[in-house]
């Protein structure tokens, strides 16, 4: 049985790819999360009393720690999914970016190279390649074009593991996702703020015009995609991971509004976000072709799904509006120690 190092395993798409291993796999999982505001360990309550899976508070930056996991729990890959996420975010201030997405990467590949680890997957986005116009997609060989801070550092990530590829050898695959949805998605990126507003009849905020168009993916299906990559990718290889469903933000609203019954007088046009994206779309032919990856999941049955996940977890969304959500570890992980 392998151990993996799993890092940021209480975010989003962390803790959805924690649940995916152990259901999946035989795999032990070192779950490393910083706990920043995106962190919420509630993510885990299901499984939080599995054998296979351990808990460490600490930052990706850490180069001790990160070293006395590894020895510790003889840790034989690492999958890096912490990063500070939000775009938004990184307009108002990007040196956390940097710090987490860039800096943090180097500790975990430093790591990787002084332990020999079998394996490095390093969780990339699609947005290191820029904006597309009205046609075409992005494929492993569009150039790097990133816009934001967020990411600039999330590109500076892909170019440091791909030097240490070339450089130390270390074994690390890329991958390079959409737009993805599903349970446990910070209420501060799309679908979850127009989810949440509509249930709650407050306006739901339109960057813009609300004609800009993201590719969405069901996060099941990332996980499924990204241990793939992990087990089988071909070491240095980037791989695209969409699920072909391209929709104007506008018209995502649209259903959310109609699958929850609520008028479209909601709809509220905001100042739109400095140099935001038009458009992202994902040729995902390599990973269906070499790896034999498919989506499983259609956009129309993924988002009813996933407007019933919300609205049959009242409480984990009202712990995040109060801030309850924060003191999960202390009343959790840490009582009697
Ligand atoms: P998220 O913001 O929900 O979670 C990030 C997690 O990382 C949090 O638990 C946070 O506490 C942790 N973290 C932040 N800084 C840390 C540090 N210094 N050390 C340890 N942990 C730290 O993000 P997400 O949406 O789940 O994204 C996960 C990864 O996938 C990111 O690398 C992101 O760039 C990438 N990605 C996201 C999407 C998407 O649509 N959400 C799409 C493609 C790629
Ligand atoms: O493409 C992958 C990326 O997708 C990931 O790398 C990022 O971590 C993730 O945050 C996401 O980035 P986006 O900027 O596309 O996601 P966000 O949810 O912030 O916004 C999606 C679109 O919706 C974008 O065009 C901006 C718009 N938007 C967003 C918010 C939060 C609004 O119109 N209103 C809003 O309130």
């Amino acid at each position: 049985m392998s151990t993996l190092l799993l890092t940021g395993g209480a975010g989003f798409i962390g803790s959805n790819l924690i649940r995916f291993l152990l259901r999946t796999t035989d795999v032990r999982i070192v779950n490393l999360d910083a706990l920043t505001y995106a962190g919420n360990l509630e993510n885990l309550s299901d499984v939080e009393h599995d054998p296979r899976l351990t808990f460490v508070k600490g930052s990706i930056t850490d180069a001790d720690l990160v070293d006395r996991i590894i020895t510790t729990y003889s840790v034989d890959g690492i999958i890096n999914c912490a990063a500070e996420s939000h775009v938004d975010r990184s307009i108002a201030s990007a040196a956390p970016f940097v710090d987490t997405n860039v800096t943090g990467t180097l500790v975990l590949l430093e790591a990787a190279k002084k332990h020999g680890l079998q394996r490095f997957l390093q969780m990339s986005t699609d947005e290191v390649y820029g904006s597309l116009g009205p046609v075409g997609a992005f494929s492993e060989d569009t150039p790097i074009a990133p816009n934001s801070p967020y990411s600039a550092s999330k590109a500076s990530a892909d170019l440091l593991v791909r030097a240490f590829v070339h450089t130390h050898n270390v074994p690390a695959v890329i991958t390079r996702c959409s737009n993805n949805y599903g349970p446990y998605q910070f209420p501060e990126k799309f679908l979850p703020v127009m989810i949440l507003n509509a249930m709650e009849e407050r306006p739901l905020p339109i960057y813009g015009n609300g004609l800009q168009v993201r590719d969405w993916i069901h996060v099941d299906d990332h996980c499924a995609a990204v241990w793939l990559v992990y087990t089988k990718g071909r070491v240095g290889e980037v791989y695209n991971i969409g699920a072909e469903n391209e929709r104007p933000n506008l018209h995502v609203a649209r259903e959310i509004l109609r699958e929850l019954g609520k008028t479209e007088a909601l709809l509220t046009y905001v100042t739109d976000r400095p140099g935001h994206d038009v458009r992202y779309a994902i040729n995902a032919s390599k990973i269906r072709t070499e790896l034999g990856w498919r989506p499983t999941r259609s956009f129309d049955e993924g988002l009813r799904a996933t407007v019933a996940w919300y609205r049959a977890h009242q409480a984990w969304c009202e712990n995040i509006r109060t801030g309850a959500y924060q003191d999960y570890y202390e009343r959790n992980y840490t009582s009697g120690t």
